[in-house]
């Protein structure tokens, strides 16, 4: 089980700072956050200075016990989630974005710089920007050999999002958060060094995830060095060994951008927002995340999804019927399990990314002919029905991971036990991005108060006969 792989590829210790290199007369990200942060910080200020002790919501014993959903009890600028338009980066719509951020030469989709961008800043980037920003992230890509080793000592039999979490948290030998923090650096200056951890993290995450899909579905092979000139998305491609297929490296474009951030309570994007609130670094706060990324009801639901599809498709055989996936759809439900790819904690609609894969489907034959996919639709066109009949979830309509798997398994890409690792390389460009923006509006130590039944029971009496 265990094994090594000769590292042919070249070492990289060092981490040059952000936004070192340039194209003439573009901003960097740094630039361009450094510009926005002192509105932000004013309105931060303000808020406190006025508001502090104003009531703007109930809690409620549901909220205590039913996993804090619906509390409003956490700052996070990049995105809001309303139930039923779904989210929104900075205010545009998943449809704004594929309008106006730019894509990949060659391609039509969003890329994950123009998303990363975006998210961090609020700001649409410019083509140039997003180039600069490509470029940065490509020259920065390259693994220390000591992650190299570390991961290739890994048994292929631990799960990918161990060994990920794993990489990201021994990638905290190089930060510079850290290392400043040691130094004894001034608060104001938290944001500049967490950018940059960040900033060096999400570049380095394709060759990890590479590596690890390399290393436990194709016998350690030789991953191609990074090319400068592509995007974050099509290095990974390429790194994993599918970038040729120009369709799935598109689909991977779209998908890892759409899938970046989702509000900050959701439980990857919260954990690593709460550890980081500690000052522990970025890379230790992003390798908890994928621990919580990593759990069946968050972001294994896209293998759970597949896994449930194929069983489905391998007992019903050629009768792929309405009638025929309702019965499935029924079985699955009274043997107590939950439907894989429907309900949400916040959701109450169809899920606007599960609508951008669809329409993604629908402009490739390849795809519409694929049983996979077409199993997917019929179940799309039964399963809310069958959902509201048994009537336990609040959100009977499809989520983001209904298809996201199943696209990746047509393309041949079939190690489903892999698809979480993906989404954990794209929630990065959320969840690290507001760890800057965390420590710009200098947010504390997040700690909130917990009661016992006991406690609770008492605070119910006095509500009840005040
Ligand atoms: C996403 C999810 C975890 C949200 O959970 P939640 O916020 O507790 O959802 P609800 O408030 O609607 O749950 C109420 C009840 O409906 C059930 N329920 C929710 N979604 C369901 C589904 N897809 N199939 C069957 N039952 C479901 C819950 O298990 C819960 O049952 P309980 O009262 O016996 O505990 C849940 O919908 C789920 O398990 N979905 C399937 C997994 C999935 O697709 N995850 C990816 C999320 S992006």
């Amino acid at each position: 089980m265990f094994r090594r792989v000769h590292n042919l590829r070249p070492r990289c210790f060092a981490t040059a700072n952000v936004s070192a290199r340039r194209l003439a007369s573009t901003k960097t990200l740094k630039e361009t956050l450094q510009e926005v942060i002192p509105a932000k910080q004013e309105q931060f200020k303000n808020i406190k200075a006025k508001h502090s002790q104003t009531v703007v919501g109930d809690v409620k014993v549901e909220n205590i016990i039913g996993g804090m959903r619906g509390l409003k009890a956490m700052l996070w600028e990049a995105s809001v989630l309303d139930p039923y338009e779904g989210i929104r980066f900075h205010g545009l719509s998943i449809p704004d974005c594929q309008k106006q951020l730019p894509a990949a030469p060659g391609g039509k989709e969003i890329i994950a710089e123009s998303m990363l961008w975006l998210l961090l800043t609020g700001k649409v980037p410019t083509e140039a920007e997003t180039r600069q920003l490509s470029r940065e992230l490509a020259e920065k890509g390259d693994l220390p050999a000591y992650i190299e080793h570390l991961i290739d000592s890994l048994p292929t039999s631990l799960h990918p999002m161990t060994q990920l979490s794993m990489g990201v948290a021994a990638l905290n030998h190089d930060s510079v958060f850290q290392a400043q923090y040691e130094k004894g650096m001034k608060k104001s200056e938290y944001w500049e060094y967490t950018l940059e951890d960040c900033i060096n993290l999400i570049a380095r995450l394709p060759a990890l995830a590479a590596r690890i899909y390399r290393n436990v579905y194709r016998s350690g092979s030789d991953l191609p060095a990074i090319n400068k000139d592509l995007d974050l998305v099509g290095n990974y491609s390429n790194m994993l060994g599918y970038g040729a297929n120009h369709d799935l490296t598109e689909y991977l474009r779209l998908y890892i951008s759409i899938h970046g951030d989702h509000e900050g309570g959701n439980a990857s994007a919260h954990t690593a927002h709460l550890v980081n609130s500690t000052l522990s670094d970025p890379y230790i706060s992003y390798s908890a995340a994928l621990c919580a990324l990593a759990g069946p009801l968050h972001g294994l639901a896209n293998q759970e999804v597949l896994r449930w599809q194929l069983a489905m498709q391998k007992e019903l055989g050629d009768n792929i019927t309405h009638e025929n996936i309702k019965d499935y759809l029924w079985k699955t439900l009274k043997s107590g399990q939950v439907v894989p790819g429907y309900g949400h904690g916040v959701l109450r609609k169809s899920d606007p990314r599960f609508i951008a894969l669809q329409e993604f489907c629908d402009t490739r034959p390849d795809l519409l002919q694929s049983p996979t996919i077409q199993m997917v639709k019929k179940t799309f066109e039964v399963a809310p029905g069958v959902l509201m009949e048994h009537g336990k979830t609040k959100n009977p309509w499809p989520n983001v991971d209904a298809t996201s798997g199943c696209v990746l398994y047509h393309y041949g890409l079939t190690e489903f036990k892999y698809y979480t690792v993906i989404f954990g390389v794209s929630r990065a460009l959320g969840a690290l991005t507001q760890l800057v923006w965390a420590r710009a509006l200098g947010l504390p130590l997040e700690r909130p108060k917990s009661i016992s039944m006991d406690v609770l029971e008492k605070l119910i009496t006095t509500s009840q006969n005040p």
